[in-house]
């Protein structure tokens, strides 16, 4: 059946891959994206399919019910997926405060009008809402326990969406995904900033001792998961998405170097941030019976995002500059410098 779907945050880093594959899969399908443009929003992402007669772009906010009514019933939407967020846990740390008017207002008002004009809603969720697991994987029945105020907000959504789907029986998905690396992530998120770091003949700051483990999957394996789950996923359940297999945070940045042929010297142990997730991991069982498997390792998905940043400097050079320098300074000017990050 064609769809019409609105996508909310299709000018990120997820979103954007989403769209490219929705339109690039189904030719009967549209797409409106539907986007604030915060400083993680980019138009370049979108470049590629400006000229597709399937696709519109409308500029707005989540929050405001007006604006997502008027895009649902100008362009005939019957489901909503939402990628908008403040997905970057350090801001959320020093300015929680969109955090919440975003993940937790924005989600209410997406789902409200969905109910009020019958609409399918998929939920982009994440691992983080289960919190730190100390061993094993966690399974989409476990506790959420979120750590951080992203994490805490983005659960808030997920609890809103499942209130939604049993009190009103609107038709509703969630997938709660791991760190995603590919093409146009904004280089605030670590694997694409110490690509980028390191391009630029700059240090590597690992929080901590670097032990830290991350399932870091490759962000075109997650979009096929979600368009499987809006397609096929049963309405009123959450679907873990990543490769289950975690890796260190040290493994991951000697895979980067490895990939850009750079020196181990370039690592930094630095202040670790507050309230830091040890480890996350999650069980796929479920999504892997709906008929999805990830196609790349934690490795493989480094590799190949590094050699991205490596080949496309005209998109994340200009990126690097202005209200990133501030950003970077904010974060990490005062953040000591640990020189025995294990003790
Ligand atoms: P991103 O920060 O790259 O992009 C977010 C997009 O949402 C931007 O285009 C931004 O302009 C838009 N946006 C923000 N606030 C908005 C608002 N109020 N109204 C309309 N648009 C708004 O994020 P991402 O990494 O692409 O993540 C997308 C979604 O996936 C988020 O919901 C995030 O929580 C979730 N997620 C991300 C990861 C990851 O590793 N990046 C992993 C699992 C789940
Ligand atoms: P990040 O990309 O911010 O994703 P998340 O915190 O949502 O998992 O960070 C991934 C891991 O990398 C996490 O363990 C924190 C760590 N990290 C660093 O060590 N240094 C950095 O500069 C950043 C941004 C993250």
């Amino acid at each position: 059946m064609p769809r019409t779907m609105l996508v909310t945050g299709g000018a990120g880093f997820i979103g954007a891959n989403f769209v490219h594959l929705v339109l690039r899969t189904y030719p009967q399908d549209r797409v409106v994206v539907f986007d604030k443009l915060t400083y993680a929003g980019n138009l370049e992402n979108l470049a590629e399919v400006a000229d597709d007669p399937r696709y519109t772009f409308v500029h707005a906010d989540i929050c405001d019910r007006a604006a997502v009514e008027q895009a649902v019933t100008e362009h005939g939407v019957d489901t909503i997926v939402n990628f908008a967020a403040e997905s970057h846990v350090d801001r959320s740390i020093t300015e929680p405060d969109a955090f919440i008017k975003t993940d937790v207002n924005g989600t209410h008002t997406l789902l409200e009008v969905a109910r009020e004009h019958g609409l399918r809603y998929h939920q982009v969720s994440t691992d983080e809402v289960y919190g730190h697991v100390a061993d094993g994987a966690s399974a989409e029945g476990d506790p959420l326990e979120p750590r951080s105020p992203y994490a805490a907000s983005k659960a808030a959504g997920d609890l809103l969406v499942h209130a939604y789907h049993v009190t009103y029986g609107m038709h509703t998905t969630i997938t709660r995904g791991t760190n995603n690396v590919g093409p146009f992530q904004y280089p605030e998120k670590v694997v694409p900033l110490f690509a980028t770091n390191a391009l630029e003949g700059g240090r590597l700051p690992v929080y901590g001792d670097g032990l830290q483990e991350r399932d870091y999957q490759w962000v075109g394996d997650h979009c096929e998961a979600i368009d499987l789950v809006i397609r096929e996923g049963v309405s009123g359940e959450a679907y873990n998405v990543g490769t289950g297999t975690s890796i260190t945070n040290m493994a991951m940045v000697e895979v980067l170097l490895d990939t850009l042929d750079k020196s181990r010297d370039l690592i930094q142990h630095v202040e670790d941030r507050p309230g830091h997730d040890r480890r996350y991991c999650v069980d796929v069982s479920k999504i892997e019976k709906l008929g999805w498997t990830s196609r790349h390792t934690p490795r493989e998905a480094i590799a190949r995002t590094v050699q991205w940043y490596v080949d496309n400097p005209g998109w994340w050079e200009p990126i690097k500059s202005g209200a990133f320098r501030e950003y970077y300074e904010k974060n990490y000017g005062s953040r000591a410098v640990l020189e025995s990050p294990g003790a």
